[in-house]
């Protein structure tokens, strides 16, 4: 890719390491089911997948926050798990019950995967970027998005959603090899899939580790760290400066290694990583992102500003992205969303 212009603002340029006054925000999940204008397009869709699979309601869902809040960065709407979708999986979102995917239970079940990840079948998301980015105005960043190897390798093996991860854990210990292999093939399709995106349009990209936190050191380090390494590597050979966020979800102590190892531009901060620690330990080089507690932001009130307060101070003087520590919870009030905005922009 050359020639393009490249585009700046403020998100782009904290990424890169600029402080500004007040620093840009977005929210993760910003597009969903606590706005109302949301639910009602959701509900023209059959299902959640053909939802993100149709490029003018996706769209749609990913310019609603922007033109509601004015955030600095709107995220393309889809899922992380199209991406076994485009594996050959079966991929389904059961109605209040979150995903359901054809678990692989041994090794075998690998075999019926496809080698590569179809982008073909992926081509509404890039139509979606396209549309989506010759809507936005130039100062404001679309950010896409892949779910990390780890992450998106325990959907597919316990084929569900699980509060400790056991299936993919034990799937791990049991076959470290054809695990590797696994995570090794959506290494693979997460670069290709990542480098499409960027081609569509997107100034930015998160890869989101959201089950990071459960996995003991060295194997944080072999199926969080490592592919992470190569993905960060290879994208940025295709797409030179590719601006990349890590978000490794409960990495904890080890967060500040994770950045410096994987190169990433911004790294995603959860809720229970106090930002001042953060801020001291990642390297300075790092733009640091979070960390509200979306639950104190289903409360507002004087509990949410003196939240935000304590995040912008803690954050002082160094390149920070306002965000959430996890993803909005449908329950949050539009009014607190609105209190939230005045309070870190300073209006
Ligand atoms: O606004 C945005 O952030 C962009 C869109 C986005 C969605 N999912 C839309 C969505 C993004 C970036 C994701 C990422 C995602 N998806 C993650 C990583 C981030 C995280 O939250 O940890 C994960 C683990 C998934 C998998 C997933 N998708 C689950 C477990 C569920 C069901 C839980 C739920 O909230 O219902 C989904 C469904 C999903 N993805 C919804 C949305 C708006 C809700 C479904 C609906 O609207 O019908």
């Amino acid at each position: 890719m050359t020639g393009k212009p490249k585009r700046r603002g403020l998100f782009i340029d904290t990424l890169k390491g600029d402080v500004a006054p007040q620093p840009p925000m977005w929210l993760m999940r910003q597009a969903g089911r606590y706005l109302p204008e949301y639910k009602a397009i959701r509900a023209t869709a059959s299902s959640f997948i053909d939802f993100c699979y149709n490029p003018d309601l996706a769209t749609e869902a990913t310019l609603q926050p922007i033109r509601r809040f004015d955030f600095d960065a709107a995220i393309l709407f889809s899922d992380i798990l199209v991406v076994p979708d485009a594996l050959g999986q079966t991929v389904r979102f059961a109605e209040g019950e979150g995903p359901r995917l054809s678990p692989l239970v041994s090794p075998e079940d690998c075999g019926f995967l496809n080698d590569e990840i179809d982008l073909e079948r992926l081509a509404p998301v890039f139509e979606t970027v396209r549309g989506v980015r010759a809507e936005l105005s130039d100062d404001k960043t679309l950010i896409g998005f892949c779910g990390a190897p780890w992450t998106v390798a325990t959907y597919m093996i316990a084929g569900r959603g699980t509060p400790d991860q056991r299936p993919a854990r034990m799937f791990a210990y049991a076959h470290p090899e054809a695990f590797q292999r696994l995570i090794d093939r959506l290494v693979d399709a997460s670069v290709r899939y990542l480098v499409a995106q960027f081609e569509a349009g997107v100034d930015c990209v998160q890869i989101f580790d959201s089950w990071a936190g459960v996995l003991p050191r060295a194997e944080f380090d072999s199926w969080c760290v490592a592919p992470a390494v190569e993905i960060v590597r290879r994208v940025r050979a295709i797409v030179p400066g590719a601006p990349i966020i890590g978000f490794p979800r409960g990495a904890s102590t080890s967060l500040s290694e994770y950045a410096t190892k994987t190169g990433v531009d911004g790294i995603g901060i959860d809720t229970a990583v106090d930002l001042g620690f953060a801020a001291k330990t990642v390297d300075r080089s790092v733009t640091i992102q979070g960390n509200l507690d979306p639950l104190v932001l289903i409360n507002g009130g004087a509990a949410l500003d003196a939240a935000v307060d304590r995040i912008l101070e803690a954050a002082d003087r160094r390149p920070h992205i306002f965000n959430l520590g996890h993803g909005i919870l449908p329950e949050t009030p539009i009014a607190h969303v609105e209190q939230l905005v005045r309070r870190v922009r300073g209006i």
